[in-house]
């Protein structure tokens, strides 16, 4: 069949390969209500212009309106002889009104649509995805208030290293997703300029206004150069790094979840609603929802690899390489909001062993570094020879295999003379963590403090 679009100079039609290779409608069929969106301004700026009879842009404006209910009922009909999502809504629209739909394609071209439709789309995704980091701030945050004072070890290598709080362990991910959203920010900031009216590549003679359709569209202003704005995808590029920082964020947070919730450490319990059983194993608990969140990084990641190849060799203005911009764009946004959505939930729902935590973070001589400060504080000793003598503390401990506090004072005193009983008040994990009050310390002050200053940041945020 010929291409009702383009094929008044071709005498045959594509081969069905042609036609299988060339066909996008099956993925960009979700630019739906933003193409509708952007041919609605384009009409009505055309009849502002005087370019197109504004009946004809009222009869676009209407069929355009009856096309997307079509869209959102089901009953639309798509056929991969008709490419992609615009030439779909072109061919229906002079369908529906006849001639006039036919003037809906002047001074524009399908590679600004495209760009236009794109970046609305990923404006939107940016929106839906920064309500889902906010909400998965205040979850963190929430029970970083709550866990303020509760001890846990916290590691360096992986090796109990001192005593740090959960809570404090908790607003270190809302920190790192704050940084996550400002990204996002940014790139919705940038992306926020309307390409259409760059009319294929080089602009039109056509009396057009950009500023309307980029005003009608919400966007900041237009483009400034119509090569640029058909050509550029350092939008969709930017927004999959964010989304890959972020995702990265989520695995190492989906890790400590798996590592936490297994029976060697049993620092937290996951809730039913996050955990599955084994088939076998009538006993088994496992943290799929954390694994799952921890491997789709994969695709995230992947995503953004596949578009900075796609774009990579790719000479001014269109390509048609840049048609397969899109699969990647999305999935990775559908992918990261359900993985934000998902551990928003196991946050929610975790309970933290405190028991078992607090066990955890007196093991290993974890409040060493505690008694070499209180050595160089107390006896005045330089900290390169307090880290010596601790060292040797440690060293008789493990031999006489109990933990720093249960030392007699006669033995600390075989290695240190100078040590005096009160040495005992800084050996315990919760004086550890209450003692390291230094700014964006652990100490629980602190974080009852940092916790209710984000809490406050995200009401003021949700009310604005
Ligand atoms: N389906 C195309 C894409 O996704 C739209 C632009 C096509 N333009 C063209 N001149 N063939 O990029």
């Amino acid at each position: 069949m010929d291409n009702r679009m383009w094929g008044g100079r071709f005498s045959h039609g594509p081969d069905a390969i042609m036609e299988e290779i060339n066909a996008s409608i099956d993925f960009d069929k979700k630019l739906f209500p933003n193409d509708i969106a952007a041919s609605k301004a384009q009409a009505r700026m055309l009849a502002a212009r005087g370019i197109i009879a504004a009946d004809d842009a009222e009869k676009i404006r209407e069929g355009l309106d009856t096309i997307l209910r079509e869209f959102e009922a089901g009953t639309f009909t798509f056929s991969r002889s008709l490419e992609d999502v615009h030439t779909h809504i072109e061919a229906r629209l002079i369908e529906l009104i006849g001639p006039a739909g036919g003037r809906l394609h002047t001074a524009r071209s399908r590679n600004d649509q495209v760009a236009t439709d794109l970046r609305l789309w990923v404006r939107d995704a940016i929106d839906a995805i920064d309500a889902g980091l906010a909400e998965l701030q205040q979850a963190l945050a929430d029970k970083a208030l709550e866990h303020a004072a509760t001890v846990m070890p916290g590691f360096t290598h992986l090796q109990t290293a001192q005593p740090v709080t959960f809570g404090h362990h908790l607003l270190a991910y809302v920190e790192m997703i704050a940084r996550d959203r400002g990204r996002f920010a940014d790139a919705r900031k940038r992306l926020n300029e309307s390409p259409l009216g760059s009319a294929a590549l080089a602009g039109t003679s056509f009396p057009i206004d950009r500023d309307q359709t980029a005003a009608e569209l919400g966007f900041d202003r237009p483009t400034a150069n119509s090569l640029d704005a058909v050509s550029d995808r350092d939008f969709a590029v930017e927004t999959l790094a964010a989304a890959s920082l972020c995702a990265v964020h989520l695995s190492r947070f989906a890790e400590e979840i798996v590592v936490w919730s297994s029976a060697g450490f049993g620092f937290i319990r996951l809730s039913d609603r996050f955990t599955t059983g084994s088939s076998i194993m009538p006993q088994k608990r496992n943290p799929d929802a954390a694994e799952l969140v921890r491997a789709k990084t994969g695709r995230i990641v992947g995503s953004l690899t596949t578009l900075l190849i796609v774009l990579k060799g790719l000479p001014l203005a269109y390509q048609k390489d840049m048609q397969e911009d899109k699969e990647p764009v999305f999935d990775a946004m559908e992918t990261l909001n359900l993985a934000i959505t998902a551990t928003a939930g196991m946050v929610a729902d975790m309970e933290p062993d405190k028991a078992a935590m607090r066990k955890a973070a007196g093991a290993a001589y974890s409040t060493a570094t505690d008694l070499a400060d209180w050595l160089v504080q107390s006896l005045d000793m330089p900290f390169r020879e307090a880290h010596g003598v601790t060292g040797r503390v440690v060293r008789s401990a493990e031999e006489a295999g109990r933990p720093l506090h249960r030392l007699t004072l006669e033995e600390l005193q075989v290695i240190e003379p100078r040590i005096t009983p009160e040495v005992f008040s800084v050996l315990g994990v919760s004086q550890s963590a209450s003692s390291r009050t230094s700014f964006g310390g652990t100490a629980p002050n602190n974080v009852r403090k940092q916790a209710r200053r984000w809490l406050a940041r995200l009401k003021k945020e949700a009310g604005a």
